[in-house]
């Protein structure tokens, strides 16, 4: 990391505790300075009985873990690397829908906080014009049919200015966007606010799915996409998200499938 970002402040605690507007996210804060994951470190708090809705902060991670095995860049000070504990009563097929739930919960916080145009790239990326500026990965542990618990990383690239070479052409931030610093401590209980009330309305009722404000603020919809399905490319155009979270993509030879996990290139956007 480019030594651009030196501006950056500390994350202040005391400050978060007194705008924190939440009933239960974040009540139990873990910060830390530096950790390998705060995905991994939520986990072991999991192990050892931490409540639901507990939030662990790092300043930074030596390690921080992307989808697909990809490493995710969290330097000193940028962002907002943080993991949410959930011990949520459903069943182990519903979680992605808290996934897909929390990238809406992000989208609209940015909107709400800085009336950027965040938009949604299925299933859980937030970008601004065809760069990411978020990304979730969940995690869980089940036995048989039921959770012990659910870990949904939240990564928001914030005030970071300069980016790594290898995703500088497919990535920004909030100050990039705003030309502004955020105050990271105000921005994240905006943020928290939002995923407390997604995902409550997701959990009080997990089979209406994924909500019609989810597909309006998708980018995804009405793009021509290519899905690798095993050593296959298929090419078509995204036209919804099934109420499960599923991709309905139409292939060039008009026949619809399903896509609900790997990696979906659309085009036009990174
Ligand atoms: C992605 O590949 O888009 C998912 C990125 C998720 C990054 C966040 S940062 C906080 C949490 N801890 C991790 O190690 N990963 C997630």
């Amino acid at each position: 990391m480019k030594n651009e970002n030196i501006y950056l402040t500390e994350f202040n605690q005391q400050k978060l505790k007194e705008y924190l507007n939440t009933i239960q996210l974040g009540r139990n804060f873990v910060y830390i300075e530096s950790v390998d994951s705060t995905n991994t470190q939520a986990k072991l708090l999991a192990q050892q009985g931490a409540t639901n809705g507990t939030v662990v902060l790092a300043e930074h991670q030596t390690n921080g873990k992307g989808r697909l095995g990809r490493q995710w860049c969290s330097p000193k000070g940028a962002g907002l690397w943080f993991s949410i504990l959930l011990r949520p009563q459903i069943s182990p097929m519903q979680i992605s829908g808290i996934t897909l739930v929390t990238g809406l919960a992000v989208c609209k916080a940015i909107r709400k906080y800085t009336k950027l145009n965040a938009l949604i790239k299925w299933p859980n990326d937030v970008i601004i014009g065809n760069k990411k500026l978020c990304g979730i990965l969940t995690e869980m542990s089940a036995k048989t049919d039921k959770i012990d618990y659910v870990v949904v990383g939240v990564g928001i690239n914030v005030n970071t200015l300069e980016f790594d070479e290898e995703i500088a052409q497919k990535a920004t931030s909030l100050k990039k966007e705003t030309g502004k610093t955020i105050n990271r401590e105000e921005f994240l209980t905006v943020v928290l606010g939002e995923i407390e009330e997604c995902i409550s309305l997701y959990l009080s009722n997990p089979n209406n799915g994924i909500s019609k404000e989810y597909i309006q603020l998708c980018a995804t919809l009405g793009r021509q996409v290519t899905v690798s399905r095993g050593n296959n490319n298929i090419q078509g155009k995204a036209v919804t998200v099934t109420s499960n979270g599923d991709l309905v993509v139409e292939t060039n030879e008009g026949k619809p499938i399903l896509v609900n996990s790997g990696e979906v290139i659309v085009q036009g956007i990174y």
